[in-house]
């Protein structure tokens, strides 16, 4: 039996990632650590935690004394840290947020699991560590910056992080990188791409798309939505960070990405296409439209004011990962796409469970206007 603590388990990917072990494996105990912000919702994970397999605890990856009794309590070793303010849009409303989750958060875990993976000095001086223990970062392209129309983001592209967001996000990686050549930490970086899948919380741009279709309000369009984004199937997130945890050269970063760049306009028309299609394919799907089916079109979509340093394209080159772990990506667009608004088609209870909070508030900081 393999233990992990994962972080953000109760979040859009670190959810996936935990479904995924739990399906996958079965030697494997998951201790997900997660402080249930706006964006993490127990109800996801509901039905995986069973107070053995897979253990919820509520708690934030800041907090030392927590972090340490999880070590002391359970043989952990393997860390996935998935928590982080995660939405570049609240990045620019409260950066200090990001800064503490994101860089203090990965310190805290990265110092506590030190404290429990070292098990003495080698003849230089440096800790040597536990067989088997494990630190991975989760982490994302938005640390490269931004793309003008060529070229792809590499593992040595310079790091250039132009929001609050993938500042916070690039600093994490910097102190996991200063860790692992200070301590010789065995640690991990993934850099992935834009996701899209099941439980994503409606304020980024694919669910929230849809769930203002169904609702038949305007679509929020940031600029002239030429932007550029490269999209991956989350499960193929999931799978390829399982490789890296599992077979990735400790101190390595990988890139992971699809091929799959596309502009937000072109998402945003193949998302009311695809909806359209599937109702008129499947009418009962029609039951959870709040509008005419005839007025969804592409009048909904209404251009608004960009978003601050919106950076112009992503694009991500998976060489390194695919030749060296054997991974690519499975799920082509139109398939996960549709497998996408499916499940939102028919999880309109989760839709309404997460956005119970405080999220008309930020929807009406954001959109108030439209
Ligand atoms: P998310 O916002 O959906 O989930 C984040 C989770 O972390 C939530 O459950 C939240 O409650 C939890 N959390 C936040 N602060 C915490 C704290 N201080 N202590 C404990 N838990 C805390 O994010 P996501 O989209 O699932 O992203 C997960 C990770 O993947 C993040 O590190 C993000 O930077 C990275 N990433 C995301 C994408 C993407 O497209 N979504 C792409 C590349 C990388
Ligand atoms: P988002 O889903 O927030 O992810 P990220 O900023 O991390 O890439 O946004 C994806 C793209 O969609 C980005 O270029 C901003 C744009 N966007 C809109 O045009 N309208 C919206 O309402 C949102 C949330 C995003």
């Amino acid at each position: 039996m393999k233990t992990y603590i994962i972080t953000g388990g109760a979040g859009f990917i670190g959810a996936n990632y935990v479904k995924f072990l739990l399906s996958t494996y079965s030697d494997v105990q998951l201790i997900v650590l997660d402080s249930l912000t706006y964006a993490g919702n127990l109800g996801t994970i509901a039905n995986d935690v069973d107070g053995s397999r897979c253990i919820f605890v509520k708690g934030d990856i800041c907090d030392q004394a927590l972090v340490n009794q999880l070590f002391e309590t359970y043989p952990v070793e393997v860390v996935v840290n998935f928590a982080a303010e995660s939405h570049v849009d609240r990045s620019i409303e409260n950066p200090r947020l990001f800064l503490e989750t994101n860089i203090m958060g990965t310190q805290n875990l990265m110092d506590v699991a030190r404290k429990h993976w070292v098990t003495g000095k080698d003849d230089k001086g440096y800790p040597t560590w536990k067989v088997g223990v494990r630190y991975h970062q989760v982490s994302t392209d938005e640390v490269y910056g931004s793309l003008g129309a060529e070229g792809y983001f590499t593992e040595t592209t310079p790091l250039d992080p132009r929001s609050p967001y993938s500042a916070s996000k690039t600093s994490a990686d910097l102190i996991v990188k200063a860790y692992m050549e200070t301590f010789k930490f065995p640690a991990t970086i993934t850099r992935c791409s834009n996701n899209y899948g099941p439980y994503h919380f409606p304020e980024k741009l694919i669910p929230l798309i849809i769930k203002n279709i169904l609702e038949g309000k305007k679509l929020p369009v940031y600029g002239d939505g030429t932007n550029v984004r490269d999209w991956l199937y989350v499960e193929d997130h999931c799978k390829a960070i399982d490789k890296v945890v599992r077979n990735g050269r400790v101190g390595e970063v990988y890139n992971i990405g699809g091929h799959n760049e596309k502009q937000n306009i072109e998402i945003v028309k193949l998302t009311i296409d695809t909806i359209k299609r599937l109702m008129l394919e499947e009418p009962a799907y029609q039951a959870v439209l709040k509008t005419d089916l005839n007025k969804l079109n592409y009048d909904l979509i209404t251009y608004v004011a960009d978003r601050l340093g919106h950076d112009q394209r992503y694009a991500i080159d998976p060489t390194k990962i695919s030749n060296e772990l054997g991974w690519l990506p499975e799920t082509n667009f139109a398939t996960g796409i549709e497998l996408t608004i499916r499940w939102y088609l028919e999880n309109q209870a989760w839709s309404n469970e997460v956005t119970s909070g405080d999220y008309q508030k930020y929807y009406d900081l954001m959109y108030g206007n439209l």
